[in-house]
């Protein structure tokens, strides 16, 4: 799977694409990303790719053009199974919507800078608009991450123990239930007696209770989805 990221601020893409699990993914080959400054398409001699509102409120909107001609490009090169800005108004990020991108092939996104980007390119050119949670970052940029983050570790092969996004929470509508390891007492602290009793069957039922008793206190929503 393959993911374009679009941006204005790639370096602040960097730490957070080359860590840990994606890095590992994207060093096997399970996942490509790639950043690219939209900067590169502008026409202006600094560089330039934002400019004042129409209708003259506070702030800088993303022009058009630049963005246009980097989705252009991109898009003359490979197929795009969606073209998504990062945006606070967009449908909410879900486990679900990761589970549905990590099935895709080509994945773009654009992230959103300074008061947005110029309308026109939401009406003709994005397929999509994610956010990652009722409030409004700086930029798209760390949505991005989170969108790569969330839908790589779920590619074969994108995680050391391939069985483990299985049980995460979310993934069947349950939060995740406790774990625990070594020492078995710390502090007085006693690992529930189960997990240590080495019975499997009794293990799987305790962690499904758990899971349950879990989400009915603290996401009760959960349940009725
Ligand atoms: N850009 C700014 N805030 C955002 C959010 N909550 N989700 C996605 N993109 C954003």
């Amino acid at each position: 799977m393959r993911f374009d990221i679009l941006t204005v601020l790639p370096d602040l893409l960097d730490s957070p694409l080359n860590h840990s699990i994606i890095k590992r993914a994207r060093d096997n080959g399970v996942a490509e990303v790639h950043v690219h400054d939209i900067r590169d398409w502008s026409v202006d001699k600094h560089r330039k790719v934002d400019d004042y509102p129409f209708g003259g409120d506070a702030g800088m909107v993303m022009q058009v053009q630049p963005v246009h001609d980097a989705i252009r490009f991109l898009c003359s090169q490979r197929h795009y199974d969606e073209i998504i800005y990062t945006s606070p108004d967009g449908e909410r990020f879900s486990q679900k919507m990761a589970n549905a991108f990590s099935l895709k092939e080509n994945i773009l996104l654009l992230c959103g800078h300074y008061k947005g980007v110029d309308h026109r390119v939401r009406e003709h050119l994005v397929t999509r608009e994610v956010s990652i949670g009722d409030y409004v970052l700086t930029g798209g940029e760390l949505a991005a991450c989170v969108i790569c983050d969330a839908v790589i570790r779920l590619l074969p092969g994108g995680m050391g123990d391939e069985t483990s996004a299985l049980t995460d929470s979310f993934q069947d509508n349950l939060l995740a239930p406790p774990v625990y390891t070594r020492p078995s007492e710390f502090n007085g602290w006693r690992v529930p007696d189960v997990l240590l009793s080495g019975n499997h069957a009794l293990i799987t039922e305790w962690q499904e209770r758990e899971a349950y008793e879990r989400t009915r206190r603290l996401r009760p929503e959960l349940l009725d989805e």
